[in-house]
């Protein structure tokens, strides 16, 4: 099931009570709109069958609307984050700090400083260099935090190349090879409580076993460190479950996921992680948008809508599916098969490609759905279009969780400049090149 929370009713698509024509009419297109009441069950749906003790830490990159959450804090969720600005957006929403996990593989001193500071729950290390800066920034600050080293499994999950995270001649973590050899030189560090195994092999991975794989050795490597002394207490398995874009499609089950982590857990005395972004907001969410006009040209049909790649870019850059559906039905219209482009110059702008779809006209309103995962957070301003709003609704209520953006918005920060550059040193230290 692509949508969750979003069902037609005599014809109009609602969102949980709110009509989308009547949403769209108020707030214009396009528009980003989520039902509270999916993301807050997604979220129940692991805490309740995940095997215990566990931390789940909702991937704060999916979608880090404040409004959302502040939605998920209040639920009592944790956060992964990879940033400073998502940390600061967690607390601004609330969120606790003690539940926030450090991940990525980049982080710079004054972001270390500042997870350090707000006594963040948990630091995945991705480097040994990492791992030691962390324990010196620590120490500088009087802190001992928890720590991760996070291993690269080496697991070819199934997923698009850009998604796929666990080979290891991707980026990401150390290799397993050398994970003992980290851990034996730095069990001992002075500020830093080096605790935790974590990894993350991808994301929209269907075939689970690929997850279980990951897991075998990471717990083969949690315990031979724990046979020899280390204090390992905990498993970070990264991000969740893949989700349906399609009708016909159905998502692996949190249920029967939950209940094959408890046995490969089971009696291992240690508590789980997960770090699940998609599969909490994605069918929550949906771009609305208005087609602005019909055109055939080279033998194809185009539908143009007034939303492109700078809003939802996961078309192009992954070829990945939305389904479009009109807002407002009509039973036994003509359908077309056309390409739904936005009217950003550049032939990778399009939402679908060949699609088979309703015959729609000009100004009616299409609904682009599983839009609530990786859609506003990779949105640009490309082309100097201002972003669209987004909506929070909640049964027959909804809030602007964030305004679209105007023109102003589109320059703030900017400047014309004079015509002789300012600000610029020389050794005379005036500001003026001799
Ligand atoms: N933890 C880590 C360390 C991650 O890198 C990710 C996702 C997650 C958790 C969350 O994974 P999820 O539960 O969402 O599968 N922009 C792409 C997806 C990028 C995923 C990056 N990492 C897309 O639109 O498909």
């Amino acid at each position: 099931m692509p949508r969750l929370g979003f069902e037609y009713r005599q014809q109009r698509l609602y969102c949980e009570e709110v009509s989308l024509d009547d949403l769209a009419r108020d707030l214009g297109t396009p528009c980003y709109v989520y039902a509270a009441s999916p993301i807050v069950a997604n979220y129940r749906a692991y805490s309740g069958a995940l095997p215990r003790p566990h931390e789940i830490h909702y991937s704060v990159k999916a979608n880090s609307s404040l409004g959302v959450l502040g939605l998920l804090a209040r639920a009592g969720s944790g956060f992964d984050i990879v940033s400073g600005g998502e940390l600061f957006r967690v607390l601004q929403a609330g969120g606790d700090a003690s539940k926030v996990v450090f991940s990525g593989v980049g982080k710079t001193v004054e972001e270390i400083e500042y997870a350090l500071r707000a006594k963040i729950g948990v630091f995945n290390c991705e480097s040994e260099a990492e791992l030691l800066l962390l324990n010196q920034l620590a120490r500088r600050l009087d802190e001992r935090p928890r720590a991760a080293l996070r291993v690269n499994p080496d697991i070819d999950a199934e997923t698009h190349p850009y998604i796929a995270t666990g080979l290891r001649e991707h980026k990401f973590g150390v290799e397993m090879e050398q994970a003992e050899g980290i851990y034996e030189r730095h069990a001992a560090l002075s500020h830093v409580r080096l605790e935790g195994v974590s990894c993350h092999i991808g994301s929209q991975i269907f075939d689970t076993g690929a997850f279980f794989e990951a897991l075998d050795k990471v717990i083969a490597l949690a315990l031979g460190l724990r046979k020899r002394g280390f204090n390992i207490r905990y498993l970070d398995l990264g991000g969740g479950l893949a989700v349906a874009y399609r009708e016909q499609d159905a998502g692996p089950s949190v249920g029967d996921y939950a209940s094959a982590l408890a046995d490969a857990l089971e009696g291992k005395d240690l508590t789980l992680l997960l770090e699940p972004g998609r599969s909490i907001v994605a069918q929550a969410g949906v771009l609305l948008t208005r087609v602005l006009y019909r055109k055939r040209t080279g033998g194809k049909e185009f539908v143009i809508v007034d939303a492109a790649m700078n809003d939802l870019i996961r078309p192009a850059l992954y070829q990945s599916y939305h389904e479009i559906i009109p807002v407002v039905r009509s039973s036994g219209r003509a359908m077309v098969r056309a390409d739904v482009v936005g009217p950003v110059c550049e032939t990778g702008d399009f939402l679908a490609r060949d699609r088979e779809m309703d015959d729609v006209e000009p100004g009616e309103l299409l609904a682009v759905s599983t839009a609530g995962a990786y859609g506003f957070v990779l949105s640009s301003n490309y082309n100097s279009r201002p972003r669209p709003p987004e909506v929070l609704v909640e049964k027959d209520r909804f809030q602007v969780i964030r305004e679209r953006e105007t023109y102003e918005d589109l320059i703030r920060g900017e400047r014309v400049g004079e015509n002789k550059p300012t600000g610029k040193r020389n050794k005379a230290g005036d500001g003026e090149e001799s």
